[in-house]
Order: structure tokens, then sequence, then C-alpha cells
């Protein structure tokens, strides 16, 4: 017997799901870690910690799955993206994961963008910006020499994760096109950007494909968890390529939208949406030869939890989100800007802040958690219509994943906010789901891969209903001149 796990590396906890050769969804398990945030704008993790919570997390699938401790294991990874790790020859981190939501990096991105603009469009068809890995390499280059004296791979979070697994240092084009170093045509790194950056190939991991065997589990860490049979792995993807993997179906006409810490709007490139880079983020997908477009709102899921924390720290999330179904649309003229870690779509400026606007005396605890909702589906609405691709495509519905999925009432508000279908599926992992999907790729067998998708089917849709759609169209129009306003500030 086969079993097949998808490994989600995030950014505030690791989720490890199972599946069968039945397509049969068996269960996950799933351990948190803390972003340090030692000054503002900085963001880091500890990659000693996802490690922890991997093994922790296994530890708790063989409790209550007996079955995965005999089984033949078939691992696939995804993991939050662009967020660098270095590491010695001797396999040491060198310093804290610096993440895609550290915004440390504007003199190198400003650097980048006058010397490497014209380059990086052509080539890596993206705008230099401060998530991306390239500029925080260079950061480190400048401020920490001697940490980059000693690097001899540096890393994306899921690679990190395979490596201490296995002991091989690979890639694949998804995560490898985020670190904008890499040619999305030719699927291979720039060595003539490399070069005049300073950066070799040898210290950038070999590519390999997302789906295919790259090697099996370390005999130490089997035994340490317990692991009888033999345990394979595959890359994977980054997480909005795997989340993309595991969700949509028809290229043509299906966005995603997912709602997690951070909030993104993806679809795939069609014939007809090939044009206007720079406007939005265009990578690898985990699929050959298949590319995607994508905006990111920095501080989505991110921005309800903090309010949680000093709103309500005692109240369940339900609860909590319960509050917002007591005020009308609109919030009774509150609009939160969700710009906590200043924000990537569709402004591109660290510097913007997050703001609560429109307070006054009669305003309840109802309307602020409302206009919290409110303000992360306009942010992606936002997003989506600076991407350029509205008018372009034909994409009629988007598919819904993440956080956002336990809750009907924000479901319907991103519906009506959108004035489009929203449909929620049947396994809704997120990019757990995706990296699953890779690993029973991996197996090769076609039929396989049929029953798997086929199982995963739209379990719930969201239908725009055109009054309350009205409505919060000027609750949007309100969210919008505010944010512009910010916005051009900078
Ligand atoms: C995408 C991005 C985030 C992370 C979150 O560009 O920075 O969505 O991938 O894990």
């Amino acid at each position: 017997m086969t079993l097949f796990l998808g490994v989600d590396l995030g950014t505030s906890s690791l989720k490890i799901i199972l599946g069968t050769e039945t397509g049969e969804l068996l269960g996950s398990t799933s351990r948190p870690f803390a972003i340090s945030s030692p000054q503002a704008g900085y963001s880091e993790q500890d990659p000693d910690e996802w490690r922890q919570a991997f093994e922790q997390a296994m530890l708790d699938l063989i409790i209550l799955f007996p079955e995965v401790a005999e089984a033949s294991l078939i691992l696939g990874f995804s993991g939050q993206m662009h967020s660098l790790v270095l590491i010695d020859q001797a396999g040491n981190v060198l310093r804290p994961a610096i993440l895609w939501n550290d915004s440390r990096t504007s003199a190198e991105v400003q650097q980048l963008r006058e010397v490497f603009g014209d380059h990086l469009l052509s080539i890596e068809k993206n705008i230099p910006l401060e998530g991306f890995t390239l500029p925080k390499i260079l950061w480190v280059q400048k401020h920490q020499p001697e940490i980059w004296a000693q690097t001899w791979k540096l890393m994306l979070p899921k690679d990190y994760l395979v490596y201490y697994l296995t002991g091989q240092v690979y890639t694949e084009a998804s995560d490898a096109a985020g670190t904008i170093m890499f040619d999305i045509e030719k699927q291979c790194w720039d060595e003539e950007l490399l070069q005049q950056l300073a950066i070799s190939l040898e210290q950038c991991p070999d590519i390999q494909p997302s789906t295919k065997i790259i090697g099996e589990m370390n005999a130490e860490i089997k035994q340490r968890l317990g692991l009888k049979g033999k345990v394979q792995l595959v890359m994977g993807g980054a997480d909005n390529a795997c989340g993309a993997f595991g969700n949509l179906t028809d290229s043509q006409t299906q966005g995603l939208i997912s709602v997690g810490t951070s909030g993104v709007v993806l679809t795939y490139e069609t014939e007809k949406s090939k044009k206007d880079l720079g406007k939005y983020h265009y990578f690898n997908s985990v699929i050959a030869d298949q590319n995607y477009k994508m905006g990111v709102t920095l501080a989505a899921g991110y921005s309800l939890d903090w309010f949680k924390k000093f709103l309500a720290p005692e109240e369940s999330f339900t609860a909590f989100t319960r509050l917002a179904e007591d005020s009308p649309i609109g919030s009774q003229g509150v609009t939160f800007l969700p710009y906590l870690f200043g924000e990537r779509s569709p402004y591109f400026t660290p510097n913007l802040s997050g703001a609560l606007l429109g307070l006054r005396a009669h305003h309840t605890r109802s309307d602020i958690v409302r206009g919290v909702m409110e303000g992360i589906a306009f942010s992606l609405r936002n997003v989506y219509e600076n991407m350029g691709i509205q008018s372009a495509t034909s994409f009629k519905v988007f598919r819904i994943t993440g956080g956002v999925v336990k809750n009907p009432f924000w479901l319907q508000l991103f519906a009506d906010v959108f004035q489009t279908k929203m449909e929620v599926l049947s396994f809704d992992e997120g990019p757990a789901y995706g990296a699953m999907l890779c690993a029973v790729a991996g197996k090769n067998d076609t039929q396989l891969m049929a029953t798997w998708q086929a199982a995963n089917q739209v379990k719930m849709i969201y239908r725009s209903n055109a009054e309350q759609a009205g409505a919060y169209q000027e609750a949007y129009e309100r969210f919008k001149k505010l944010s512009d306003q910010q916005a051009s500030a900078y």
C-alpha cells in the first residue's frame, strides 16, 4: 500500500495531509510556529522550527493513522514563496530566514530597478519587489558579508525541508521563479544576472521537475519517526502554484482567490491574457510550460488575526467573526486598509500603513470586525482590477481557498464584492492538497491521478446577489479612494 502526503510549510504553521490510493483523504495534522519581527519591517523565522514542526506533525499523524508507519509513502511539498534560507557547507543554517513579507530591502530594490530593470522584466518577467528573494540576497551581501562569505547554498523554505530530509539540494521552477533570478522561458538560473551580482551558480539549488521522485528520506530521520516502509519525496512547488494545481481544473475560465496569511488572486495565463508584464507577478507553475499571473495582498488573514488578538483575545474565532453579521454592508462607514506590512499589489509600496478610517462614536465592535473583513475582500478586488486581466479574459468563476472557507458569511461577501461566482471544493486543504497531488503524480499512474482529480468536487457555490453587490460597490469605491490617496503620498 502506498499513502500520499502533502506537506505545506506555511507562514504560521506546517500542515500535513494524508491520502490513499483510492482517492480518499484520511485527515491532516498541523503544528504552528511564530514570526519574529526584531525591527520594523523585519519578518524572520528560524528554519529549525520548521523541521521540528514537520517531525511533530508527522508523529501526530502516525498517532491518528498508525498505518502511516508501515506503508510506503510518497511526500510532496509546498511552501511559502520567496523566503531566503542560507546554509553553510556543513548544512548549518547561517541566519534566520528572511520572509516574503519582510520589507527591509527597499535600497536593494531601487538598485535592481535602476541597473537591471529592463533585464528583469525581459528574462525574469517581473519587476523587483521587496518580498522577492534576490533583493534579500543583496541585503545579506551588503549588511552581513561574513554570512554571505560562508554561504554554500541558498534555498527556499520547502527546499530546505527537502534538504534536511534527503541531503539533496534541489528546487523546482515555481519556487525558483519567485527568486527573480530565474529565466522563466528557458527554465534555468539566469547565469548572466548571477554573475553580475556575485552569486555563483553553485550556490543555487539544481532544478528538478515538480512531480518527479527525487530521493528517499534519510534513514536516521525515518527511524526517529518510526517509519518502516519506503519513504520517497517529490519537490512539489511554491504554495500558490500548488494552490492552483489543487483547485483549478480549467485554466481558461477559472481563477483562484486564496485567503491565508497573505491574500492572492491568481489566474493561469491564457492566449488572450499575454500582456502587461510588471502589473502582476508572473511565475512558472508546477505544470510543465504553464505559467500564471498573480497579485498579492500581504496582510489578508493576518489582519483579521491581528485584530482578534486585540479585540477578542479570549473568544473563539467563530464567535469573533460572527460579530460582523450584526453590522450592515459598508460597516456604517468604517473602512479598513490592510497595509500592516506595507503593500505589494497593486501599489508596490512597502511604506504604506494599515488604517481604520471613518470611526465615529456610535460605532461598535461589530462595525470594526465587518470593516476588517470587507477591507480584505476590497483589497483583493483592487488587486484583481489592477492586474489588467479582467476585461482581456473570460474568467467566469473563482475557486476560493484558505481560512475563508470556514466562514459562509465571508464567502458570500467575496462573491458580492467580486460580483462573480465563488466555488468551494470538497477538499479544501489549500496548498497541501496541490502538494499531495504532486506526490500522486510522482507515482506515474494516470488512472490514479484521474481518480484524485475526480474526487475533488465543487462543494458549495456562492453567487453574487445584485442588491448586495450594489451596496458593496459604494463601500469599495470609498476603500479605493482612501487607498489611492495614501499610496499617492509615496
Ligand atoms: C506570494 C507571496 C505569498 C507567500 C505566502 O508572492 O509572497 O503569498 O507565498 O506563503
